[in-house]
């Protein structure tokens, strides 16, 4: 059932405020000021973290290195499920183990897995399909809550992924001491308010159809971001590629100018996404520079990175503001809408892309 929506994964973006609301409702205690998981985990005792996943799920494991690195002051590893299985790389003692996946039976995640097994002190699961193997093998299964999932392309469950991730995260930094009881209820109550942030991006909806309508017209679109942008930059390239054909990569801003610069001309747009925090002058820089070259920016950023940069970018998405922390969550739905109308601009099969399936139980 599509719920009134023209395909699956309109409905499931849609849908995001209600699902990532109930998964933070789920991992908070009663008094709404630390996270409560289904069973422990002594984070005093670890002292690195290794992630696996495969595609957007992999993305998400390298925004929450971000958050375990800046918020629990951890020691963070991320892999590809594929590499990491065959390049048998040392686990030391003291190594958590943290595997993410939808549906739970993704070949290589699952081999990963099991190549862990015996070797790190704790096996911990992130997971949408809460009775599949990944879950089940894990010595710590965590939901995330998204429901079922029918788009091929990953929406929710990305989001509802970051979302038990970063509070993951905030339950390592309340055991570690590396936040004061004070910042963690903060970003918990900051966590509370996103639905109603989502609901304001999804109002968004025309603006970036608008965007999408000259999108479409293209063969190659370049995505940019720094920080927690930057892991958010490279989804919303998969996402532009698995369900229009459109090419797209993504790199770090940082990184433009020891390449992908050549490539820009008049004709390559050039997705930035941007929240006007602290790393936003640097890529105002490199968004000019795209400029300078007549490239075509779409500017996905808030209220005051628009002010800031009004009337250089070809296109202005506007995002509400929200504590930097939540940025790659809110700064999601653009990244999917983005997709998701370029793709029906086209004409494509939004929901079944070809050459692709929704759950790779082989390799
Ligand atoms: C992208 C997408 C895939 C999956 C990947 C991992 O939209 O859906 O990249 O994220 O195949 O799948 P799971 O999360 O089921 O392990």
């Amino acid at each position: 059932d599509k719920g009134g929506h023209k395909h699956f994964m309109a409905k499931e973006i849609a849908e995001q405020p209600l699902v990532i609301g109930e998964a933070v409702r789920h991992y908070l205690s009663a008094d709404g000021n630390s996270v409560e998981l289904p069973e422990d985990i002594d984070f005093t005792s670890i002292n690195r973290l290794t992630m696996v996943a495969c595609g957007t799920a992999f993305y998400a494991c390298l925004t929450a290195k971000y958050w375990f690195e800046q918020l629990a002051q951890m020691p963070v590893e991320v892999d590809i499920a594929s590499e990491f299985r065959y390049r048998e790389p040392p686990v030391p003692g003291g190594t958590m183990a943290l595997f993410v996946s939808q549906s739970g039976e993704t070949a290589d995640t699952l081999a990963a897995l099991r190549y862990c097994d015996g070797k790190a002190d704790k096996i911990v699961s992130v997971v949408n399909v809460a009775e599949s193997s990944i879950a089940r093998e894990s010595d710590l299964a965590l939901p995330i809550l998204a429901g079922v999932e029918v788009g091929v392309a990953s929406t929710k469950a990305f989001t509802c992924q970051l979302t038990v991730l970063l509070m993951l995260a905030l339950k390592a930094a309340e055991q570690r001491g590396t936040l004061s009881a004070e910042d963690i209820a903060d970003k918990l109550s900051a966590l509370r308010g996103l639905p109603a942030a989502l609901n304001t991006a999804l109002e968004q909806d025309g603006v970036i159809a608008a965007a999408a309508q000259k999108l479409a017209e293209t063969s190659d679109v370049l995505f940019l971001g720094r920080g927690l942008m930057y892991p958010l930059a490279l989804e919303g390239a998969l996402k532009l590629k698995e369900i229009s054909y459109i090419h797209a990569e993504a790199y770090a801003s940082g990184e433009l100018k020891h390449g992908p610069i050549a490539l820009i001309d008049k004709t390559m747009p050039v997705v930035v996404m941007a929240p006007y925090d602290a790393l936003f002058d640097k890529t105002r820089s490199n968004m000019q520079e795209v400029l300078a070259r007549g490239g075509k920016v779409v500017l996905i950023t808030d209220r005051k990175g628009a002010d800031d940069t009004s009337g250089d970018s070809w296109r202005t998405i506007v995002m509400p503001e929200i504590d930097p922390i939540l940025t790659p969550i809110l700064y999601a739905v653009p990244a999917q809408l983005l997709a998701y109308h370029t793709a029906e601009a086209k004409g494509t099969d939004v929901d079944q892309p070809r050459n692709l399936a929704k759950s790779v139980t082989v390799e």
